[in-house]
């Protein structure tokens, strides 16, 4: 099919945040456990007990932001648990995890050394759902009071001297579900009690950050904003791309039939719908948009993988994972006004991974790789890109063919990523370049494509997927036509 757009490289509109291009790791499964905590002593090689394949591979996407520790886990987390010696620290419960055993071995001075490594910016949620003010106070006091207090002194005690700079604070997650049950009238009210104690102390800025909408419960974001604007920097909203029935079967990671693949595109690009609808309440309350949409769960949830604990949430990931994060990030980049973070859930090993471990061995998947080709996105300005898209059609329902967004970076490149959903069929696109003298530029790209519906890494075939150089598109005056294969996602850099 063929499809046209028109790209203004004059005309800007606004910055795409770094930070939609954020992550989260929750005590879940094998996300922190092995995936990237094994302990100072354990063979695999680490830094400090963090394992160094992972941190080198998260290092290379540039993670800008990490939530931590959870997740439904948050409202069960009690921090100093996880602090001091780790010989001495309360094992618990995972109740809701695999009602494993969390040994606290990964806390607070290991996910803020974690950050430190990544040179990312943390994003603690704290525990509304049975925890105390006190102690979400507290926590902040521990980790960001500089002077003398009986938390910064135990912080010391413990080893860490300086004060940690902390921006990003949830409080709560899920409050309509896991994290209480509440009502959002409810919950309204207890974020407005718990946020007073979250404290600035010593020119430490927190971003407050309160527990949103689940998928399009559009009244909890309504209730929140009229009752809670005011004390808020950022509301999250939760969506997960699931092709079958949450409880009745989400439907398969691999080995899926034909039709799931249309239909995980389809609910993929339903996050579009759904951004514009809680950003319109949203507006109603906030119109100068001060307040950031926080999307900080977000990705395809499938059944996990046979033979694995039902609580890890443990699940392969393939060239239809790729398309997914493709389109969220496009239609991430379309309401960078109001989206101001965004959190794939999650890190290793868990729902939709970056990287999956076994023992010593690690290996990226597909989803890994469309951050590693988009991060060019990260922090520069969106172009104007008028596209005119025809249809991908399957049992007579329509999609777009094609997805694509813009941006120029710093030093002027400009860069257009591309997806086609269509597993089947090409897709060309013809360009029309406004504003740039197209007789000087050089042009390179990139691909992630497969033959195969379902096409993955594995431990044995870790490389089946990976970015190709790629050369299918032609110049012609200041039209550059591209041609997509089937499933792909493509990067163009125009220098
Ligand atoms: O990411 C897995 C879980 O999904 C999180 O713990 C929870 O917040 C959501 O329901």
């Amino acid at each position: 099919m063929k499809h046209n757009a028109v790209l203004n490289v004059d005309v800007e509109k606004g910055k795409i945040n770094k930070n939609i291009y954020g992550h989260f790791a929750e005590h879940l499964g094998r996300c922190i456990y092995e995936g990237i905590w094994v302990g100072e002593d354990s063979p695999i090689p680490n830094t400090k007990g963090i394992r160094n394949d992972v941190l080198e591979a998260l290092k290379n996407i540039n993670v800008p932001v990490l939530r931590w520790p959870g997740g439904c886990f948050a409202d069960e987390y009690h921090w100093k648990d996880g602090v001091g010696p780790r010989e001495s620290r309360k094992r618990m419960v995972n109740t809701h995890w695999g009602g494993v055993v969390e040994n606290n071995h990964f806390g607070t001075h290991e996910f803020m050394l974690l950050c430190e490594l990544l040179e990312c910016e943390p994003y603690i949620c704290g525990n509304v759902g049975s925890g105390t003010v006190q102690e979400m106070s507290e926590w902040v006091e521990y980790m960001t009071f500089k002077g003398e207090s009986p938390m910064a002194n135990w912080r010391r005690e413990n080893g860490r001297d300086e004060a940690w700079s902390l921006k990003y604070f949830g409080v709560g997650n899920e409050n309509w579900g896991c994290g209480g049950n509440m009502r959002p009238e409810y919950y309204s009210d207890l974020y407005r009690r718990y946020q007073t104690y979250v404290r600035n102390y010593d020119g430490n800025n927190i971003y407050k950050i309160a527990g949103g909408a689940n998928i399009d419960d559009y009244n909890w974001t309504e209730v929140l904003m009229r009752e809670s604007a005011r004390f808020m920097d950022g509301l999250s909203l939760h969506y997960y791309t699931i092709p079958g029935d949450f409880w009745l079967g989400k439907g398969s990671a691999t080995g899926f039939p034909e039709d799931e693949w249309f239909i995980t595109m389809k609910k993929a690009l339903h996050i579009d719908e759904l951004i514009s609808k809680h950003s319109t309440i949203m507006d109603k309350y906030d119109p100068e948009k001060r307040i950031g949409m926080i999307i900080d769960e977000w990705g395809t949830w499938f059944d996990v993988e046979q033979g694995t604990n039902p609580g890890f949430l443990y699940q392969q990931n393939t060239i239809r994972d790729a398309l997914v994060a493709g389109v969220h990030f496009h239609i991430f980049h379309d309401h960078s006004d109001r989206v101001q973070m965004t959190n794939i859930a999650q890190t290793v090993n868990v729902l939709q991974a970056m990287i999956l471990t076994e023992g010593e061995k690690m290996i990226l998947t597909p989803t890994y790789h469309v951050f590693e080709m988009y991060k060019v996105h990260q922090d520069a300005t969106k172009l104007a890109l008028d596209a005119k898209v025809d249809s991908y059609e399957y049992n007579g329902e329509k999609i777009p063919q094609v997805s694509l967004s813009a941006s120029k970076n710093n030093e002027g490149t400009t860069h257009v990523s591309l997806c086609n959903l269509d597993h089947k069929n090409d897709a060309s696109v013809d360009l029309d370049i406004r504003g740039l003298n197209t007789s000087e530029v050089t042009i390179t790209g990139r691909i992630l494509t497969a033959s195969t519906i379902d096409a993955h890494n594995t431990f044995e075939n870790p490389e089946n997927i990976k970015p190709e150089a790629f050369n299918g598109f032609t110049l012609d005056g200041d039209t550059l036509s591209i041609s997509l294969p089937p499933m792909a996602v493509v990067v163009l850099a125009i220098k």
